[in-house]
């Protein structure tokens, strides 16, 4: 039998038991901080400090925090199928849990961009400031997709949606385009399963296959991703 393709789709629900806070639920990163002033190009032009005070915060954070049983699980499933993970998530959770194959849609803490040359790329670990510059001279700014901005890795994405046998979909509100059309590329034919405690209105045509996981990432993904290593079977969810 061919190799399934696994490809998941996860939001900042996968992190939140890493002690990373969301962005939309109560308590969410977005109650604390105007989305235009540290996460659009606008807020960047008006106070470039004030962005990189918001995004080396975040940066720090991550040397406080380790990947939790969902991230491990996803991880642990290559062993048996081809698994691509499409992350919305900025932290770097996913690759310390062993993932090999993960694409960032919404780009990077521990990197930073030239403003000047987007092809600059740097691995970035500690704080980023006004003064930091690229090889040719321009200023760095966060390796972060601000809203307003394109997605670059939005096609590739869509590429492994399109292939996917099975889709499951963790810890996202769905809110966030582009990203959350990427659901309406899955094909008919493929097993599609969304772990959330309070999931979101499911779009598209997939609906009438779709399973719903209404708990945690830690356990809800934990519990498939055992399953499906034993039976290889992508029907039914299991029991608890
Ligand atoms: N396990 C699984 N899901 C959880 C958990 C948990 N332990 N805790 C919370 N969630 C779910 C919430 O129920 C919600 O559906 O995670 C989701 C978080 O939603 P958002 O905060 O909107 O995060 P996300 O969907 O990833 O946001 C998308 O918005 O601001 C931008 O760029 C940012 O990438 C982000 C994008």
């Amino acid at each position: 039998m061919p190799e399934r393709h696994i490809v998941v789709l996860t939001g900042a629900g996968i992190s939140a038991e890493s002690g990373i806070r969301t962005f939309r639920d109560s308590g969410g990163l977005w109650e604390d901080h105007d989305i235009r002033e540290v996460a659009s190009p606008e807020g960047w032009q008006r106070n470039p400090e004030l962005v990189h005070r918001f995004y080396n915060a975040r940066r720090e954070q991550l040397h406080h925090v380790s990947p939790n049983p969902a991230h491990f699980a996803l991880a642990q499933l290559e062993q048996a199928f081809r698994v691509t993970i499409i992350t919305q998530n900025v932290d770097d959770l996913h690759e310390r849990a062993g993932s090999r194959q993960v694409i960032h849609l919404h780009g990077e803490l521990r990197k930073a961009r030239s403003t000047g040359d987007p092809r600059l790329i740097y691995p970035w670990n500690g704080p980023l400031d006004v003064r930091d510059v690229c090889e040719k001279g321009f200023p760095l700014r966060p390796h972060i997709i601000w809203f307003g901005e394109s997605v670059p890795l939005m096609k590739e994405a869509e590429e492994h949606v399109r292939q996917a046998d099975v889709l499951l979909v963790i810890g996202t509100a769905l809110g966030v385009y582009p990203a959350a059309g990427l659901l309406l590329f899955c094909p008919r034919k493929a097993s599609v399963f969304y772990v959330d405690p309070h999931p979101a209105e499911w779009p598209g045509p997939t609906r009438n296959r779709l399973s719903v996981l209404k708990e945690k990432a830690s356990t809800g993904v934990t519990r498939l991703v055992r399953h499906w290593m034993a039976t290889g079977d992508f029907g039914r969810p299991p029991e608890d």
